[in-house]
């Protein structure tokens, strides 16, 4: 375990969440709020109610000196001895509002098929490519989410952020620089999204999602706990093709392992540790350099204590 304490108290971490109209959990194991189902505790969970209280959030926690990590828990796995300081979680914040011009205001926590459920049932196109993703609206702007369907660089008009001083800034889509996986931002947390979406056929769209969901079902391991793609596919292939080639299908450490499905993926059997994960994926990622040469960029997030 890393020992490299900051120097705060108990009593610092509980100023930096005083009168937060969210939830609040101290040593709060975040295995519990990660779609791998793996991590060590956060010292203290904060569930914020809205914007507003992440911006009292920001300030307290900037006063108290403490650290602030904000949890996508998708495309993450969090370490064993999980997170010091606070770990913010948006998913109390759910609300999608409808505004002129086919655009929808999603709040950061709002689960993409979520909002794309709710523009297909106003007969808007655009978010397809989220059917059935377990991402979350800011976690899938933070990281360009995307699927072979599309991305969400594709339909961001504008951004909420909570900036560093703990103030909501707007920023819009032309501001933010998406590349494949990766978005650069303003410093903050994003708090909310307007996406902006075209008008068609509800009967069209939901036949585009009937048969991409059919082929996510077909191909992916959506029945076991995972992080999505570990790897990014490096240059015009697949990382689930180059690591089946390299024999890892069905690999396994304590309980991880890499899904007979599709190979790109790691599935947590029942008690897999977050270094069972890690193992697997340096060795995944050693072999496939030493046999075709190729260096395998990690998609997963690992953050946390070892
Ligand atoms: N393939 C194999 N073996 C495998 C898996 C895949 O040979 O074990 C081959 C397939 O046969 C296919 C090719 O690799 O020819 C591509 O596979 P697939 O269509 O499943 O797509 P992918 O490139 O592996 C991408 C995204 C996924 C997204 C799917 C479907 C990345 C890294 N992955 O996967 O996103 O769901 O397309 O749209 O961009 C994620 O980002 O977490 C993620 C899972």
């Amino acid at each position: 375990m890393n020992t490299m304490h900051r120097a705060w108290t108990k009593q610092d971490l509980r100023a930096a969440v005083a009168g937060l109209r969210g939830d609040v959990k101290f040593n709060a194991p975040l295995k519990d709020y990660t779609s791998f189902r793996i991590g060590g505790p956060a010292d203290v969970l904060v569930m914020p109610a809205d914007a507003e209280d992440v911006c009292l959030l920001v300030r307290q926690a900037r006063a108290a000196d403490i650290p602030v990590f904000v949890l996508g828990g998708t495309n993450l796995l969090v370490r064993d001895h999980g997170i010091r300081g606070i770990v913010v979680s948006l998913a109390k914040m759910k609300a999608i509002a409808d505004e002129p011009g086919h655009v929808l205001y999603a709040e950061g926590g709002v689960g993409m098929p979520t909002l794309m459920k709710h523009a297909t049932g106003r007969g808007l196109s655009g978010l397809e490519w989220a059917a059935g993703i377990p991402g979350t609206a800011a976690g899938c702007v933070v990281m360009n989410a995307g699927t072979k369907l599309g991305e969400m660089k594709d339909s961001v008009k504008a951004v909420r952020i909570v900036d560093p001083d703990g103030l909501i800034v707007e920023c819009p889509a032309s501001a933010i620089r998406f590349s494949y996986r990766r978005a650069l931002l303003p410093r903050g947390i994003v708090v909310g999204v307007w996406v902006q979406l075209k008008p068609a056929s509800k009967e069209k769209i939901q036949t585009t999602v009937k048969e991409y969901l059919r082929y996510r079902k077909d191909t992916q391991p959506l029945t076991l706990p995972n992080a999505g793609c570990v790897f990014k596919n490096p240059g015009h292939d697949a990382a689930g093709r180059v690591i089946e080639a390299a024999g890892f299908k069905g690999a396994r450490i304590g309980d991880a392992q890499v899904s007979d499905k599709h190979a790109n993926f790691v599935v947590n059997l029942g008690h897999a540790k977050a270094a069972d994960v890690i193992a697997l994926i340096k060795k995944i990622g050693r072999a496939v350099e030493a046999q075709t040469g190729t260096t395998l960029e990690l998609e997963l997030k690992i953050v946390g204590e070892s």
